[in-house]
């Protein structure tokens, strides 16, 4: 009992941290061309991505960990109705702010993710999410039971130390963009007592992923390597960095 306390309360902490960490990034988040994408073909192969595997619209979506936006409102141009759950207030505000200037309706939920808001939704949409939460496969469960005959897709991306050949090349790029007088994606490195308990947190890989999402009980996932998007993005890129390429973007559909 003691022990369930104490790790309730770690869990606690960690939540209000991460917060507090995505508090500060909202400001400065869609300054990122890869988390506002301005340009045309860029967002038009997000959408290719989304529209081939999503229900037909107008479906009920939700979209955890939402940010500001990135996957609801590519899912709500398509014509889905969105919920977007986030923990962070200010993250959602600037969400909400866009959708606006659409005149697309979203509703926003400000929440822990694995706490969604009740179902029944047709389709659960994640982006980058997955590799922060302390315990991914509780989350994924979670999800599944609002979506009881619906579908998820998850989108993540290769980073950090999870593939060697990946992490030399994220190495160049850093070091390139900076030269090239680019700034770092976030205001701060994220804090590494709560990477430390992130068990996807530089390991998110396909198989990872799809491990994760089949103990949650996900039935029959399949992989896409998002190539379109990773050439959209490569095609807005000066040369030197176009020459270093794109971390891999994949997405991961499966069934409730
Ligand atoms: C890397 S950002 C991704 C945002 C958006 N999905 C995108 O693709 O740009 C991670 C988001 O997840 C949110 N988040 C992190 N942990 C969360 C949790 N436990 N519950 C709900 N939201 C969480 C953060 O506030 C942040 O907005």
């Amino acid at each position: 009992m003691a022990a369930r306390r104490l790790r309730h309360h770690a869990e606690v902490d960690i939540l209000d941290d991460v917060r507090t960490y995505w508090e500060a990034d909202a400001a400065g988040y869609d300054a990122v061309p890869s988390h506002h994408p301005a340009d045309p073909g860029v967002r038009a192969a997000w959408a290719a991505a989304l529209a081939r595997h999503l229900p037909p619209p107008p479906a009920r979506v939700l979209d955890c960990g939402a940010g500001t936006g990135f996957l609801t409102l590519i899912a709500a141009r398509l014509g889905h109705r969105v919920v977007s759950l986030d923990l962070s207030e200010s993250m959602l505000a600037r969400l909400r702010a866009k959708a606006a200037v659409e005149d697309l309706a979203v509703e926003v939920v400000v929440g822990a993710a694995d706490q969604p808001p009740a179902g029944p939704f047709d389709a659960v949409i994640e982006r980058h999410l997955l590799w922060t939460l302390p315990d991914p496969v509780h989350a994924l469960r979670a999800w599944r039971s609002v979506t009881p005959h619906g579908r998820l897709l998850s989108v993540e991306g290769i980073w950090g130390s999870a593939d060697p050949a990946e992490k030399v090349r994220g190495w160049a790029r850093t070091r390139t963009a900076r030269l090239l007088g680019r700034h770092h994606d976030h205001h701060a490195p994220y804090p590494a007592h709560v990477l430390a308990q992130a068990p996807l947190a530089n390991r998110t890989t396909p198989a990872s992923v799809v491990l994760a999402i089949e103990e949650a009980g996900w039935r029959g996932p399949l992989m896409e390597r998002l190539s379109d998007v990773e050439w959209a993005i490569r095609l807005t890129l000066p040369a030197l960095l176009r020459a270093l390429g794109v971390p891999p973007v994949f997405l991961v559909v499966a069934s409730a």
